[in-house]
């Protein structure tokens, strides 16, 4: 090999290499401008069972996350849709980070002036109940903090509750760790809704907060009218016409991944989630914000 076609050839993996990092750098720009914004995904949800038209704002899996100097971007958002109802179905701080318990709590203290805000658990809400995890105590501290607020913190429960005019049932369903097990999704026993969450007064709309979509038909099936879920962050990676690629849990093209479900006549709203942690990674899957307008049928 002469003197030249060795130049050529380190000129030539020079360039790779530039390109390489020049791509490297675009991408690192582009995800950290991307994790800054959400969107408002707007759903509208009829029923007979409703009376008059009402609205609600779904704020699934902040983590944490601020838009801006105290989550005032998030909040004047909030505000300008003017909802009735406030949902929270989980995962409002990241378990491990004890900074994300502020930042959630001045959050908290915000929304609750838009709106009465009812609030279930996630994952990492589920997670703090151990008492050997470090930061029980804190958590627990949390809690009592976020309820002298005024935020309506919901275990496994239901209470009826006004949607504008309308008086509906609203349930919380904190599922027990096992069923977030990474690796594979463990089938739920066709009672275990029932056993859990005994449905009353079937007449009412029937709403409820379950964080893990996996089980989405379970839900529809127990009895909701709606359910509103998080927890997959929309896959992280969405390819667009085929949908995401990944769970939390680690399985493949998760099929309640985002969007609206109709099963039967009833449905299953699954947001991609305002924050993340551990991969902060979002492509072609920006945050969003939920805007539900319920409406007579
Ligand atoms: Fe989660």
């Amino acid at each position: 090999m002469d003197d030249m076609t060795v130049l050529k050839r380190k000129a030539g993996a020079d360039m790779v290499l530039i390109l390489i990092l020049v791509l490297l750098v675009l991408y690192i720009v582009w995800q950290r401008w991307e994790l800054s914004r959400f969107g408002v995904t707007s759903y509208e949800v009829r029923s007979p069972k409703l009376r008059r038209s009402a609205s609600a704002a779904v704020i699934a899996d902040l983590h944490g996350f601020s838009y801006g100097k105290e989550n005032k971007r998030l909040l004047e958002q909030v505000k300008n849709m003017e909802p009735q109802v406030i949902f929270i179905p989980g995962d409002l701080l990241v378990s491990k980070y004890a900074d994300t318990y502020d930042r959630a709590l001045e959050t908290l203290k915000e929304l609750i002036k838009i709106a009465p805000v009812y609030y279930s658990y996630g994952n990492h809400e589920s997670r703090l109940r151990d008492p050997e995890r470090i930061n029980h105590p804190l958590f627990l501290q949390y809690l009592k903090q976020a309820e002298a607020l005024g935020v309506q913190i919901m275990e496994t429960e239901s209470r009826e509750i006004s949607l504008g005019e309308n008086q509906v049932m609203l349930s919380a369903l904190e599922l027990e760790l096992d069923y977030y097990e990474k690796g594979g999704i463990p089938p739920m026993e066709a009672a275990y809704m029932q056993q859990h969450l005994k449905l009353q007064r079937e007449e009412l709309f029937q709403i409820l907060l379950a964080h893990n979509p996996a089980y989405a038909e379970s839900y529809a099936k127990w009895g909701a009218d709606v359910t509103f879920c998080g927890h997959n962050h929309g896959g992280l990676i969405r390819i667009p016409g085929i949908g995401s690629l990944i769970s939390p849990q680690l399985t493949l093209f998760p099929k309640y991944d985002a969007g609206k479900f109709q099963i039967g006549n009833r449905c299953v709203i699954v947001s991609r989630g305002l924050g993340t942690h551990t991969f902060h990674v979002r492509i072609f899957n920006r945050a969003e914000l939920l805007e539900i307008n319920f409406l007579p049928e």
